[in-house]
């Protein structure tokens, strides 16, 4: 397959995970919940998000062949660290501890095995196009809610806009790299387990989140 029409493969994939999201929002796009306890605990996952985010990418680097792809990453690495800044700063506004938190089951899951990937192409497909798609989706959408409170709204407020920013740069990557059949069969196994870890997740955070579950 011509690597652009991959590329449209790949986003249609995650849009259609997105959409699916809509009918019964996570407890992760802060849009269901209705105390400041809930968004601390779900902001303190996120934190760790943006840590564990600068960890892969800086991780990625010195197997990243491909000069613009490490240019790419090593500042999205310095980003990640901004954001969770932000989030550092929101978090004790509210007088919580930033990082008194545990990562969950499926949350370790999916970074650890982002983590294993090798290939570029697997790499940008699973994280930042899959990954890091639904994650700006569901900031996008709690920024136009209107009923998530400020204090939550004004950091992904910034980190909105650096996302896009940016623009479709996992697009670019896989229409300039995704040209062989190879590359593209491991690149859609990345992204099927990118976004079934990612449910995984939500759900262990929903459960966490609304039933106080612990694990
Ligand atoms: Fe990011
Ligand atoms: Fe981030």
């Amino acid at each position: 397959m011509d690597s652009r029409a991959f590329a449209e493969t790949i986003e249609k994939q995650v849009a259609e995970f997105c959409k699916n999201l809509d009918a019964n929002l996570p407890a992760y796009s802060f849009i269901p919940l209705t105390t400041d306890e809930m968004r601390v605990k779900v902001m303190q996952s996120r934190l760790f998000n943006e840590i564990r985010a600068g960890e892969i990418f800086g991780g990625w680097l010195k197997s990243t062949p491909e000069l613009d792809v490490k240019k790419t990453l090593a500042e999205a690495t310095h980003e990640e660290y901004q954001h969770a800044g932000y989030l550092e700063e929101a978090l004790r506004s509210k007088d919580a501890t930033p990082h008194d938190y545990k990562p969950l089951p499926a949350q370790m899951a999916m970074f650890n095995s982002f983590e294993g990937l090798t290939d570029t192409v697997e790499r940008i497909a699973a994280f930042p196009m899959a990954g890091e798609g639904v994650a700006d989706y569901l900031i996008a959408k709690s920024l136009k809610a209107g009923t998530v409170p400020r204090w939550v709204t004004d950091p992904y407020k910034r980190i909105h806009e650096d996302e896009e920013e940016h623009g479709n740069y996992p697009f670019e990557i896989l229409v300039k790299y995704a040209t062989t059949a190879e590359k593209q069969e491991r690149a859609s196994r990345a992204v099927a387990m990118s976004l079934a870890l990612r449910r995984a997740y939500f759900d262990n955070l929903d459960r966490w989140v609304f039933e106080g579950k612990s694990y």
